[in-house]
C-alpha cells in the first residue's frame, strides 16, 4: 500500500477466549472430545430457555413493528421502563434520554473507548475482560493502563494502588469497574464502590461500570449498582440481557448515562456516542421490545433465582475441590459465572508437560508450545486441552502478569461438572510435578499449600 492502512492500535485487538477455538477445531479433527470451558455463553452450554420466555419472543415476532428500525437510542417504552426501574432505587435519577441501546455491550464497549480522545485513558482492572482492555488499548495505540485485582484478597481491587496509578498518570480520565467481575467472579461490596467513587470525585474523573452480571450474585454477597453510590460524579453503566436472560444472540445491551449535566466535557463526549449511534441508525429492535415483558413476567424472579442457586452450588463445589491443590491461589466465585484460578508465582516452568496419548495431538501441542516466549499458563492450557479435552482460557490473556486460567460454572450437569473438576485438578497436580519427576526440580518454587485469607467486608 502506498500509505500505511493499519490502525496503530490494530495489534492490541486480541481475544484469546475465541482464539483458542482454532486449536480446539484441530484437536477435534484428530478425534479428541473437547469440553468447552472458555466462552461465557449459558445457551451454548445447554441452559434451557423457559417456554414462557420463548412465547413472549414468538408473539413479538408475529408483529410487523418488530421488523422495523427503532429510535436511535432505543424503543421509548423500553427506555421508560428501564429509567423507572432505576429511579425506583433512589441514587442518580435518569430519564429515557439518558439510555442508549447498542447491538450488544460489545458494540457499546468499542464505541465508548473508540470515541474518547486518543490521549485520554481509562484505567482498567487487571485481570480484565479482554474486550474492555483491548478496545481501550486500541483506541490509544498504547498498552492498557491497569490497576490490580488482588488474588490474595478475594480478587478485590487494590485501592491504594489504583489511587497511586491514577494520581501519577494525568492522562487517566476515567476508571472502569466490572461488577460482578469477569474473569474473576468477584463481587464488590458497597465500601469498595464508594472508595472508587471518592477517588474519581477527588481527581475529577468519570466512571464506567460494566454491570452486565449485576443480578447474578450469590453466596450471600451484596453489592450495589454504580448509580446508587455515584452522587454527582459523571458516569456510565453498561447493562445487558446476554447473561441474565440469557440471550447473547439478541445482541442487545444498553448504557445508562449519569450526571452528564455536571461536566461540559463529559456531556460533549456522551453526545458524540449518541451521534455515532445515529449514523448507524439504531440497534436491534425485537429484543428491546421483549425486555419489559420478560423482566416483568411473574416467573422471571424465580427463574433467575434458580440459576443463581445453581451457580452458587457449582462455585462452592469448584472452590472446595480446587482450593485443596498445592500451588494454586483459589477464590470462591460470588457472582457472574466464571472462576479464575492463579498459580503461585514460580510454580510454572517451560518444561512441564502432560501425557498426550494421541500422537498427532501430541505433535500439535509440542509445536504450539515450542515458542520460548509463550506465557507459561498458555502452555499449561494447551497441554490440558490436548491431554484431557478440557478447554479453559489462560489468565495471562486477560491482561495480567498473573499466571492461571479461567473456567466457567456453566456446565448444566453437576456430575459432568464434578468429573471435569476432578480431571482438571488431577492434571494440575501432574503438570506441576511433571518437570520435577524428570529433573528433580520444580519451577523456580515448589507448590505450597496456600491458605485463603479470612473474608473482610
Ligand atoms: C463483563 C462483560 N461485559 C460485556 C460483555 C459483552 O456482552 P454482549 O453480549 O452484550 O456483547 C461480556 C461478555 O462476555 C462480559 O463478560
Amino acid at each position: 500500500m502506498r500509505t500505511d492502512i493499519v490502525h496503530m492500535g490494530a495489534g492490541k485487538l486480541t481475544y484469546e477466549i475465541r482464539n483458542i477455538i482454532r486449536v480446539v477445531e484441530k484437536l477435534q479433527q484428530l478425534g479428541i472430545k473437547v469440553h468447552l470451558e472458555n466462552i461465557g455463553d449459558p445457551v451454548a452450554k445447554g441452559e434451557k430457555i423457559p417456554h414462557w420466555m420463548k412465547r413472549i419472543v414468538a408473539d413479538l415476532a408475529m408483529q410487523d413493528c418488530s421488523y422495523g428500525y427503532c429510535h436511535t437510542q432505543g424503543i421509548l417504552e423500553t427506555r421508560e421502563y428501564l429509567a423507572a426501574n432505576r429511579n425506583r432505587n433512589g441514587g442518580v435519577h435518569i430519564s429515557p434520554g439518558d439510555i442508549v441501546f447498542f447491538n450488544g455491550l460489545g458494540e457499546a464497549i468499542t464505541k465508548i473507548y473508540g470515541l474518547l480522545r486518543s490521549t485520554a485513558r481509562i484505567i482498567t482492572p487487571s485481570p480484565t475482560y479482554t474486550t474492555h482492555s483491548s478496545s481501550e488499548a486500541a483506541h490509544a495505540g498504547q498498552p492498557p493502563v491497569t490497576y490490580p485485582l488482588d488474588p490474595l484478597n478475594h480478587w478485590r481491587p487494590d485501592l491504594r494502588e489504583l489511587r497511586r496509578r491514577v494520581q501519577y498518570n494525568p492522562s487517566v480520565a476515567g476508571i472502569l469497574i466490572i461488577n460482578p467481575d469477569n474473569p474473576t467472579g468477584a463481587v464488590y461490596p458497597e465500601e469498595t464502590l464508594r472508595e472508587i467513587v471518592a477517588i474519581a470525585r477527588e481527581l475529577d474523573l468519570f466512571l464506567i461500570a460494566d454491570e452486565i452480571y449485576q443480578n447474578l450474585v450469590y453466596n450471600g454477597q451484596k453489592t450495589l449498582p454504580l448509580a446508587d453510590v455515584l452522587g454527582d460524579v459523571p458516569g456510565l453503566a453498561m447493562k445487558g440481557i446476554s447473561k441474565e436472560l440469557p440471550w447473547p444472540g439478541s445482541r442487545c445491551g444498553w448504557v445508562e448515562i449519569y450526571n452528564a449535566d455536571k461536566d461540559p466535557d463529559f456531556l460533549r463526549y456522551v453526545q458524540s456516542i449518541i451521534n455515532a449511534k445515529m449514523i448507524e441508525v439504531c440497534s436491534t429492535t425485537l429484543p428491546q421490545r421483549a425486555i419489559p415483558h420478560i423482566l416483568q413476567h411473574p416467573e422471571y424472579a424465580e427463574y433467575l433465582g434458580q440459576r443463581c442457586r445453581r451457580y452458587e452450588s457449582f462455585s462452592n463445589l469448584a472452590y472446595r475441590k480446587l482450593s485443596d491443590v498445592p500451588g494454586l491461589m483459589v477464590n470462591r466465585t460470588d457472582g457472574a459465572f466464571y472462576m479464575s484460578v492463579a498459580f503461585e508465582p514460580g510454580v510454572l516452568s517451560l518444561d512441564q508437560t502432560l501425557p498426550v496419548p494421541n500422537r498427532e495431538a501430541r505433535k500439535l501441542v509440542e509445536e504450539l508450545t515450542a515458542d520460548p516466549e509463550m506465557q507459561p499458563d498458555k502452555r499449561f492450557v494447551y497441554y490440558l486441552l490436548a491431554s484431557t479435552g478440557i478447554c479453559v482460557v489462560p489468565l495471562s490473556s486477560f491482561n495480567t502478569p498473573l499466571q492461571g486460567f479461567r473456567m466457567t460454572l456453566l456446565e448444566p450437569d453437576e456430575e459432568e461438572f464434578s468429573r471435569v473438576l476432578d480431571e482438571l485438578l488431577h492434571s494440575i497436580r501432574l503438570y506441576l510435578g511433571s518437570a520435577a519427576a524428570r529433573t528433580g526440580r520444580f519451577g523456580s518454587r515448589a507448590p505450597s499449600r496456600w491458605r485463603f485469607p479470612p473474608r473482610t467486608g
